[in-house]
């Protein structure tokens, strides 16, 4: 049984023996954040496969597109997500910490869930910021020809990407690069470039990292309003008809790819350490920030789908290629540069969210120790904020977009899952405590939160199935050969810890 050990939720704080994370953050640094970490890719990118589908070069169909009934696939996400916040909301006012749906598991379903949580927890944050760089660096690339610059492939590809594509020009890049030991030279430079600026803007301190955040959501509003405004103008009622092209599994199997759209509200929970008045202020920033999404998604989506056909949105680029379409080149650029610079904010609060998860693992003992110290100046993670400045960009040098978001998807969503259960594990187990946010008609919520996320993860391909399985079996390896013998819990020979 000790692998269910858990932590009482007043000994989460004890257990922290002094090394406590700066409160800076209020309620509007905490929605703008949840902005920040939600409107990126998935909006600009990933909605142009929701709604065209995807079909390989061989013709295997990889998911059927929702088209213009992508707006149900957004209403059908909204309100998973929104089953899911509330009960995030709920522990993350209970447990206001560093670590986010890690550290509610602890306190819930127990050590062992935790771990899980924590490493699945790894496909979110550093496997979805990996795309997000990608998608960034492609963005870049197209502004920058819109400029008349263009970067040697070999240098702005991936190498995953060249070995994978079925276009010639882009499987070219390999035979045609330069070579070290007879190793072909194909990195994604930058890719890796933006990882690096951000990890340095965060080293520098939770605070002014917030500040930049801001600046950036208002920038991606703009971008959206200015794509709204013009297509508005250009819509075209033929392009509705049929409204679902495939029925309700195309509803489905959009939903589950254009999901990445709204990961990234939970983000704002890792930051509960860095809270002022966190009891008041987490519920608002989570679920404000998220009902102001769905709205945006879903004119987003209405107004794309009414502009071009939706079997044409199969590009990297869905919003910039309508509006050229219309004949808004120049529109299609500006909202391109706003694209790139909202990718930058999902990139910022990954990258802050990440290290605070190990953080909160390692204080823990289910990491090393040095992972766990904060800075003495800063009041910042700052080992795991390097390690993930260096694993991200390392990754996104080689890496492909397209590999990385189903399986970001497949690991959040049960992430999400696992959440709606703890709120009602603790509701059993710690029936007394004051809740600052309770869940309404919560024997109603969670269950259908916790079944919401499983529905959404049916939609996914079987390879992304395949891979969150292996991920976990290494996940649990690494738990029994490190994290069972290493933990607090394990140090204190208790089942429970009981501190009051
Ligand atoms: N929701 C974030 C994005 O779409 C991850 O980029």
């Amino acid at each position: 049984m000790t692998l269910f050990r858990v932590k009482r939720v007043d000994a989460i704080a004890a257990v922290a023996d002094g090394e406590t994370l700066a409160r800076v953050l209020g309620a509007g640094d905490l929605i703008l954040l949840g902005i920040g970490a939600v409107i990126g890719a998935g909006i600009f990118g990933a909605i142009g496969t929701a709604a065209a589908g995807q079909t390989l070069a061989d013709g295997t169909v990889v998911r059927l597109g929702a088209g213009p009934a992508l707006v149900w696939s957004f209403l059908l996400l909204g309100g998973a997500c929104a089953l899911a916040g509330l009960c995030y909301a709920e522990l993350a006012a209970m447990i206001p910490q560093a670590g986010s749906a890690y550290a509610y598991t602890y306190a819930t379903l127990g050590e062992i869930v935790a771990w899980i949580v924590g490493w699945d927890l790894v496909l979110e944050y550093a496997v979805g910021n990996v795309a997000v760089a990608i998608s960034w660096a492609d963005y870049v690339k197209t502004l920058l020809t819109g400029l008349g610059w263009t970067l040697p492939p070999w240098l702005s590809t991936g190498y995953r990407t060249a070995l994978l594509s079925a276009d010639p020009r882009v499987h070219g890049v390999i035979a045609t690069a330069p070579r070290l030991a007879g190793v072909p030279i194909v990195l994604n430079l930058p890719a890796v470039g933006i990882v690096a600026v951000i990890t340095w803007l965060l080293l520098r301190g939770a605070k002014e990292s917030a500040r930049v955040n801001a600046w950036l959501v208002a920038v991606k509003l703009v971008a959206l309003a200015i794509f709204v405004g013009v297509g508005l103008f250009n819509l075209h009622p033929e392009n509705y008809t049929p409204f679902a092209p495939n029925g309700f599994a195309g509803i489905h199997q959009g939903a589950a790819i254009v999901f990445f759209a709204y990961i990234g509200f939970d983000a704002i929970s890792t930051a509960g350490e860095e809270t002022i008045n966190p009891q008041r202020n987490l519920p608002i920033g989570i679920l404000g920030g998220l009902a102001i999404c769905t709205a945006i998604y879903m004119i987003v989506g209405a107004v794309l789908t009414g502009m071009v056909p939706w079997r044409t949105l199969g590009v990297a680029d869905p919003l910039a290629h309508a509006l050229a379409t219309a004949g808004y080149t120049g529109t299609g650029w500006v909202v391109a540069l706003g694209a790139a610079v909202s990718m930058s904010a999902v990139l910022l609060v990954f990258q802050y969210g990440q290290p605070r998860i190990l953080f909160a693992m390692a204080r823990d003992g289910l990491l090393p120790g040095w992972a766990a110290r904060v800075d003495p100046v800063t009041r910042i993670p700052r080992a795991t904020t390097w390690l993930t400045g260096v694993v991200v960009a390392g990754a996104a040098a080689v890496g492909d977009a397209a590999e990385t978001y189903d399986l970001t998807n497949i690991g959040t969503l049960f992430a999400f899952a696992l959440v709606c259960v703890g709120v009602l594990a603790l509701r059993l187990r710690d029936r007394d405590r004051s809740r600052p946010f309770r869940v309404p008609l919560v024997w109603i919520v969670a269950p259908a939160g916790a079944a919401a996320c499983l529905f959404v993860m049916a939609g996914l391909p079987r390879a992304a199935w395949e891979r969150f399985f292996w991920w976990f079996v290494v996940g649990l390896l690494v738990y029994a050969g490190y994290g069972r013998r290493r933990s607090r819990l394990a140090s204190l020979g208790h089942r429970t810890v009981h501190v009051q």
